[in-house]
C-alpha cells in the first residue's frame, strides 16, 4: 500500500475526527494519507486514483443515508484503475447511563458500496462509527463529558479499523447491521426526497444575529444567502448543523413552532379544502386501485406539504422584519432555550 486518499464530508467535525484518527494510525505505519474535504473541492469530482492507492470515504449519516453532497460525489467519482476502497459513516451515538447506544446507518454504506463496486473498486472495509449525535434540530446537544467519553471510545475503534486496513486485511463489521439497515430502506428513500427540504425550511436567524456572516461564509454547500439583509436558507441546505453550532451569538434557531404551525394549517385547512372543494377523493377513487390510491396520496401530500412549507417560509421571512412576529417565531423554537445545548465537539476532543 502506497497511499490512502480520504474523501470526506463533515458538518460538525465528527467525520473529520474519524479521518484524522485514521490518518494518525497510517502515519504510525509510515503510510502517506491525503484528506480531502469534498465541500471544499471546486469541482465536486475526485481525481482519478493511481492504481496502488487506497481510497477512503467518510461522511455523516443523514436520514439513514449519506447526505446528498456525498452521494452525488460518489456517483461522479472516477472509475477505478484497480483500486481498493473502504467506506466509513459516522452515526448518532448516544450514551444512556453507562450504555453506549448505536445509531442507524440505513442504506448509507450499502448504496455507496454498490456504486463503487460498479465503478470497479474492490471494497475492503465497511465501518460505522457511533459518535455523538449532532442532530440538534431534534434534540439538545449532549453534555461535554458525554461527548468526551463517546469520543474516547470511538477513537480506539477507528485506530483498530485503520490497523486492519493498513495491514492489508479486510473488515466488514457493518454487516452486523445489514438486516435493520435494509428494513429502513423506505424511510431512507423518503428522507432523501422529503426530509432535506423540510429541515432546510426550518432555520431562522433571530434578532441576536450580528451580521458577521460566518454562517454564510462557512456553509459547506453555500446554502445560506442574504435576502432583505436577513439569512435565508435555500433548498441546497443539507441540515448538517454547521451553521447552528458555529454561530457566535446563538442566533440560529430551528423554528419548531413554524413547522408545527404549517403542518396544522396544511392538514386542517389546505387538505380539507382540496378534498371537499375539488373532490380529490372521488378523482383518486375513480382512476386508481386502492393500493395505488394510498401510494399516490402519500406522495401527493408530501409534495404539497413541501410546497406549502416553502411558500410559508417566504411569508415567515418577511414577517420576521416585525418585532412581534420575530419574537413569536423565536420563542416557539425549542432551540432558543438554554437547556437546548448546541453541539460543540471541538471542546471535548
Ligand atoms: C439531518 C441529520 C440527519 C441525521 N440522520 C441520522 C441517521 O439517520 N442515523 C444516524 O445514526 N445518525 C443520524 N444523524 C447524526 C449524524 O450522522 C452524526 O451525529 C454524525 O456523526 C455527524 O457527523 P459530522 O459531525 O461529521 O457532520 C443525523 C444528523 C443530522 C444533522
Amino acid at each position: 500500500m502506497k497511499k490512502v486518499s480520504f474523501y470526506f464530508f463533515s458538518g460538525t467535525g465528527n467525520s473529520k475526527a474519524v479521518v484524522n484518527w485514521f490518518s494518525e494510525e497510517a502515519k504510525n505505519h509510515n503510510i502517506e494519507t491525503n484528506s480531502i474535504d469534498i465541500s471544499k473541492l471546486e469541482k465536486r469530482k475526485g481525481e482519478k486514483p493511481l492504481p496502488k492507492d487506497i481510497i477512503g470515504f467518510c461522511s455523516p449519516t443523514h436520514g439513514f443515508n449519506f447526505p446528498p453532497i456525498m452521494m452525488h460525489f460518489i456517483f461522479r467519482f472516477p472509475r477505478s484503475t484497480g483500486n481498493k476502497a473502504f467506506i466509513m459513516n459516522t452515526r448518532a451515538g448516544m450514551k444512556i447511563g453507562k450504555l453506549f447506544v448505536p445509531g442507524l446507518s440505513g442504506i448509507a454504506l450499502w448504496l455507496a458500496a454498490l456504486v463503487l463496486i460498479l465503478k470497479g473498486y474492490k471494497i475492503i472495509g465497511l465501518r460505522s462509527i457511533d459518535l455523538p449525535s449532532n442532530w440538534i434540530s431534534l434534540h439538545p446537544g449532549m453534555k461535554e463529558n458525554v461527548v468526551q467519553s463517546i469520543f474516547e471510545r470511538r477513537k480506539k475503534d477507528v485506530h483498530q479499523f485503520a490497523k486492519t486496513i493498513i495491514s492489508g486485511k479486510k473488515s466488514y463489521k457493518a454487516f452486523r447491521d445489514i438486516i435493520q439497515d435494509l428494513l429502513i430502506t423506505p424511510i431512507s428513500l423518503g428522507y432523501y426526497m422529503v426530509g432535506r427540504f423540510v429541515f432546510a425550511k426550518s432555520f431562522i436567524a433571530s434578532h441576536k444575529c450580528t451580521h458577521c456572516n460566518l454562517c454564510i461564509k462557512q456553509c459547506p454547500v453555500n446554502a445560506i444567502k442574504l435576502v432583505d439583509n436577513r439569512c435565508f436558507w435555500t433548498h441546497k441546505c443539507e441540515s448538517c448543523m454547521h451553521c447552528m453550532n458555529i454561530c457566535p451569538t446563538r442566533a440560529i434557531e430551528t423554528a419548531h413552532g413554524f413547522v408545527i404551525g404549517v403542518a396544522f394549517i396544511f392538514y386542517t385547512i389546505i387538505l380539507t379544502w382540496l378534498y371537499s372543494i375539488i373532490g380529490l377523493n372521488e378523482i383518486f377513487e375513480t382512476f386508481l386501485s386502492p393500493a395505488m390510491h394510498y401510494l399516490t396520496e402519500v406522495i401527493f401530500h408530501a409534495i404539497l406539504f413541501i410546497f406549502s412549507l416553502l411558500s410559508f417560509y417566504y411569508v415567515m421571512h418577511f414577517l420576521m422584519h416585525f418585532k412581534v412576529f420575530e419574537r413569536f417565531f423565536v420563542l416557539t423554537s425549542l432551540t432558543t432555550y438554554k437547556f437546548w445545548r448546541r453541539y460543540l465537539p471541538h471542546k471535548a476532543k
